[in-house]
């Protein structure tokens, strides 16, 4: 709860006890009526209803014992709210605890946890397209604003190398000619570059219903998986140079992790994983492949069928997780069972995170089924999957080129910087390429932040690059215009002392900023962090229409304003870091 809440709660706590009433009861929000009140308390109607009086009545009990405090006023409003109004004197308190406090003063949690966040996930050999955009930016929000609010958490790429791309890429290469060191002693140094695999990887992907092919990519991937030479050095070199690409993109949009791993850092556990399985008596064979049953009471019950030929279909289906391919190779699921082992022996987290896209859903809940099933995981812990929606073009289909392609990130970044560019040279700014990149990213994260996490959405660049409106550069203009009034500025700063509405607004919707912290946790999403930024940022803007700070005449008051441009710009960068966005200088 953010501190003028919890102060506020207190005092109520105090009353409800002296009363006699339960202090479970109590239900304190901001005001749904702003000009009425700042905060509201409803607990009336629910007191009323258990010792059976008016909720008028118990309204007014409240407030007569409410012991004074000069940082706010209480008082009933129709039918039975319990309004509570700052004070200015409150106002300032609050105001100059956030101005004065590392942080805005944001509550630390009690409990803080040990998370493991499972985010980014690109896959090895094959290009980053703008499927691949989500992850990144929704892991690194969250797991901000959970280090922020003082857990102790690891960031994981999860990068997916151990999969049949590694075959279907090695053995594409291998028969153009491009492996010929590894395979055939030449001593020419294999030449692979981004480019190459981007053409070599699609070929070999549109080839998987060759049944040839397709028997020797899964040989390929089985030996990989194995270590077995060369397929496991050819595979390697293809990785490195993956792995530099994948990690430029990354960088571009401010995604940091702890870790590097990758599906393959298992590779040498995982047959004992599996064992784990057979042990139990969890594991069968099934059509050649390794199982485990994972469907629970209701789930996963066969239809009737009319005769054999038909397919069998399912109610509710929830197949068995695949552990073990009929060639003895590992699966996404096997990784993902294998990881969370060995994430448990060396890290012990309370709890891992994973974000990805809302098609895998069925995977997720496979997987942790049977890490459940299998002990792997213990009860305590928690295993955590945002599913989030799909990005679609402005036809509301799947974002495509126009030739029907996937999106290369590559050139959506290219396109948003550009586009940024040419916005900036409207403001008179120039060939500024890394403040472009700041905004062209923001629009693009801001764009998609801005949405609940599990709802598709469309994403409309010209929109997200608005100077105006609910946009990632809207923020960032704001910031920018508080930046150069303190540059421009000929005094100090004080403490905030405030006078008008405007102030009040800007300090409200800073606390609101900080609430929606809580919020977006509880809800796995950003978006009621980038409403309350927007809300800052709108407020702050009215007040700089309204009040004339910098041709202020009366110094104290000038100084006090100078405060508040500082608190409202902490603030502003303090949302727009959780969401790893940059605050530019000028824009
Ligand atoms: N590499 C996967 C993909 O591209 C995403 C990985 C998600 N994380 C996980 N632990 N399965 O679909």
């Amino acid at each position: 709860m953010i501190k003028v809440k919890k102060d506020i709660y207190k005092i109520l706590e105090n009353a409800f006890i002296k009363l006699g009433y339960d202090k479970e009861d109590i239900e304190l929000k901001f005001s749904a009526m702003p000009d009425l009140a700042d905060f509201q308390c409803n607990s009336s109607f629910k007191c009323a209803k258990k010792y059976a009086k008016k909720p008028f009545d118990v309204a007014n009990e409240i407030v007569d014992n409410i012991e004074q405090d000069e940082r706010f006023s209480f008082f009933v409003s129709n039918p039975a709210y319990v309004n509570i109004k700052l004070t200015d004197k409150g106002y300032n308190y609050y105001a100059n605890f956030m101005k004065n406090t590392t942080d805005l003063g944001v509550e630390k949690v009690e409990n803080p946890k040990k998370i493991i966040m499972d985010y980014g996930g690109a896959n090895v050999a094959k290009a980053l397209h703008m499927g691949h955009l989500r992850s990144p930016i929704i892991g690194q929000s969250l797991k901000n604003l959970l280090v922020l609010k003082g857990n102790e958490v690891y960031s994981d790429v999860h990068l997916g190398d151990f999969g049949l791309q590694m075959g279907l890429t090695v053995a594409q290469l291998e028969e153009d000619g491009y492996l010929d060191y590894f395979f055939k002693n030449s001593n020419e140094k294999p030449k692979l570059s981004l480019e190459l695999l981007n053409e070599e990887y699609p070929k070999a992907s549109a080839r998987k219903h060759d049944e040839d092919f397709k028997k020797k990519a899964d040989d390929y991937t089985l030996k990989i998986q194995k270590k077995m030479q060369p397929y496991y050095d050819a595979y390697k070199l293809i990785r490195e140079v993956s792995v530099k690409e994948i990690k430029k993109y990354y960088e571009l949009l401010n995604t940091k992790f702890d870790f590097w791993f990758g599906e393959s850092e298992v590779g040498d556990i995982i047959d004992d994983v599996v064992q784990i399985f057979v042990d139990k008596g969890l594991a069968y064979k099934s059509n050649g492949a390794l199982v485990c049953d994972v469907a629970e009471e209701g789930e996963h019950i066969p239809l009737p069928r009319k005769s054999e030929d038909e397919p069998q279909l399912y109610k509710n289906p929830m197949p068995p997780v695949l552990l073990k391919k009929y060639n003895g190779g590992d699966l996404y699921a096997t990784t993902d069972i294998a990881t969370v082992f060995m994430r448990n022996k060396e890290y012990k987290p309370d709890e891992i995170i994973y974000v990805a896209d809302s098609r895998q859903k069925q995977h997720f809940t496979q997987f942790f089924r049977a890490c459940k099933k299998s002990g792997i995981s213990p009860e305590s812990q928690k295993l955590t999957y945002v599913s989030f929606g799909t990005m679609n073009g402005t036809d509301g289909k799947p974002f495509k080129t126009r030739s029907g392609d996937t999106v290369k990130l590559e050139d959506v970044v290219n396109l948003v910087t550009q586009k940024a560019n040419s916005k900036l040279e409207k403001n008179g700014i120039y060939n500024n390429n890394e403040l472009a990149r700041e905004v062209g990213v923001s629009a693009l994260k801001f764009g998609d932040l801005i949405n609940s996490v599990n709802k598709d959405y469309i994403c409309d660049l010209d929109k997200f690059l608005s100077f105006e409106g609910k946009t990632g550069p809207y923020i960032q203009y704001n910031g920018a215009r508080i930046q150069s009034i303190l540059e421009k500025a000929d005094i100090a700063s004080s403490q905030v002392d405030i006078q008008s509405n405007e102030e009040r607004k800007v300090i409200l919707n800073i606390f609101k900023l900080i609430e929606s912290y809580d919020i977006c946790l509880s809800e796995l999403s950003l978006n009621s962090l980038c409403l309350s930024l927007y809300d800052v940022a709108n407020a702050f803007a009215l007040l700089y229409n309204n009040i004339h700070i910098l041709s202020e005449k009366d110094e104290k008051r000038k100084a006090s304003l100078l405060g508040l441009c500082e608190l409202t710009l902490s603030a502003l960068k303090q949302g727009l870091d959780m969401l790893a966005i940059d605050m530019p200088k000028k824009m």
